[in-house]
C-alpha cells in the first residue's frame, strides 16, 4: 500500500462484510487504525470481517444500529448498498428505500455525533453511455439504470450536506474492480451470488458451462465490450489517499480505474494465460443497458491524490484465481 493514514483514526466502514470493505478493513487494520464494521450480511460474510474490528451487525435501516456503530468514530467509508445492475432495473423501489435512503439515515446520525468526514462508494455506473472516452469527471451524468440514479442521487445529498452542514466528503465513482487480498487467515475477495462479473464468471467457467460473451458486434476493435479493470488493493488505496485529502465543505468526486480498457476477449485471453488452458467461450446476445466502452480518465485522482493503480489485469486473475484454489 502506498498510501498511510494519517493521525489517529477510528474509521465506520459500512459494507464491511462484503467484498470492497472486508478488504478495505483488513487493511486499514494492518496500518493500526481502529475499525468498526456495520453490515446487515444480506450479500457480505461475517467471516470476511477481521477479527481486530468491532463489529455491529445491523443495517443503515436501524438508526439505532448506527448510532451504536458510530460510537468513537472519527471519519466513515460508506460502501454499503446493493450493486447489481440487473436487480435495480426489477427493483427500483429498493434501491431507492436500500442505497438513498440507508445513506441518508448515515448521514443525519454522523451530523448527530458531529462525525464530519465520509468518503462514500460510487460508480461509473452514474455517467451511463459516455460521449466522449475516457470519462472525465465533468463529463455529464446520465445513468441508464436505477443503480446508477441512486448513486447519482446519495451524491447530490453529499453535495447539498457539505455545502449547508460543513461536511468532508469525497465520492470515489469505481469502474470495474477485481482481484483479492492474501491475510493471515487466507483470501479474501468476490463471492457474490449469483455471480454476475466478467472475472470470476469466466474463473469459473468449464466446457459444460462454457463463459457466454454478452454481444460480439460493439463498435470496438474486436466487436466485444470493453472495460476498465482496476485491482481492489489499488482501489483501497485510493481510499486511504481520500481520506488525508478530505476538506470541510467540500465535496470531491474522483474516478477510480486504471486508465486503461480492456475488451471481454482480451480478458478471456489473459485468463487462459494465467491458467494454462483454453477459456470455454460461446457468443451471446448482448446484455441490456451494457454501454460499449468505458474507461476512465484518471488524471484528477493521479494529480489531487497522488494516486497511482500499480496492479495489472493479470495480477487481478492470478489473485482471483488464488482466491477459488484455481492455481
Ligand atoms: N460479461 C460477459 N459475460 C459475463 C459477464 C460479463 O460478456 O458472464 C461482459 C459484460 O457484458 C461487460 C463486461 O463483461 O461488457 C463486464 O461486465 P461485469 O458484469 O463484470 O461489469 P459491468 O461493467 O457490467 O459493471 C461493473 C460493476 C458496476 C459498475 C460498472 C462500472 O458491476 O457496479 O462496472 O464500470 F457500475
Amino acid at each position: 500500500m502506498a498510501s498511510q493514514v494519517s493521525g489517529a483514526e477510528h474509521i465506520l466502514i459500512t459494507g464491511g462484510a462484503g467484498y470492497i470493505g472486508s478488504i478495505a478493513a483488513h487493511l486499514l487494520i494492518s496500518q493500526g487504525v481502529d475499525v468498526t464494521v456495520i453490515d446487515d450480511c444480506s450479500t457480505g460474510h461475517s467471516e470476511d470481517v477481521p477479527s481486530k474490528a468491532k463489529f455491529v451487525q445491523g443495517t443503515l435501516q436501524d438508526r439505532n444500529a448506527i448510532r451504536e456503530a458510530l460510537k468513537d468514530c472519527t471519519s466513515v467509508i460508506h460502501f454499503a448498498g446493493k450493486s447489481l445492475v440487473n436487480e435495480s432495473v426489477m427493483h427500483p423501489d429498493l434501491y431507492w428505500q436500500i442505497n438513498v435512503e440507508g445513506s441518508r439515515n448515515l448521514i443525519e446520525e454522523m451530523n448527530n455525533a458531529r462525525i464530519a468526514r465520509l468518503i462514500f462508494s460510487s460508480s461509473a455506473s452514474t455517467y451511463g453511455n459516455p460521449g466522449t472516452v475516457p470519462i472525465a469527471e465533468d463529463a455529464p451524468t446520465r445513468p441508464t439504470n436505477p443503480y446508477g440514479e441512486t448513486k447519482l442521487a446519495i451524491e447530490a445529498m453529499l453535495s447539498l450536506e457539505s455545502s449547508v452542514t460543513g461536511l468532508a466528503c469525497i465520492s470515489l465513482r469505481y469502474f470495474n474492480v477485481s482481484g483479492a487480498l492474501e491475510t493471515a487467515a487466507g483470501w479474501i475477495g468476490e463471492r457474490h451470488d449469483p455471480e454476475t462479473h466478467l472475472i470470476p464468471n469466466t474463473l469459473r467457467s468449464t466446457n459444460a458451462r462454457p463463459m457466454k460473451i454478452f454481444g460480439s458486434h460493439w463498435i470496438t476493435p474486436d466487436g466485444t465490450c470493453v472495460r476498465d479493470y482496476v485491482h481492489v488493493i489499488d482501489l483501497v488505496d485510493a481510499h486511504i489517499a481520500a481520506l488525508n485529502a478530505l476538506t470541510p465543505s467540500q465535496h470531491e468526486i474522483f474516478n477510480l480505474g486504471s486508465g486503461r480498457g480492456y475488451s471481454v476477449r482480451e480478458v478471456l485471453q489473459t485468463a487462459s494465460e494465467v491458467l494454462g488452458y483454453g477459456i470455454a467461450q460461446v457468443d451471446a446476445p448482448m446484455r441490456e443497458g451494457d454501454p460499449a466502452i468505458l474507461v476512465a480518465d484518471i488524471s484528477k485522482a493521479r494529480s489531487a491524490l497522488n494516486w497511482e493503480p500499480t496492479r495489472d489485469l493479470r495480477k487481478m486473475i492470478e489473485d482471483s484465481a488464488q482466491l477459488i484454489g484455481l492455481i
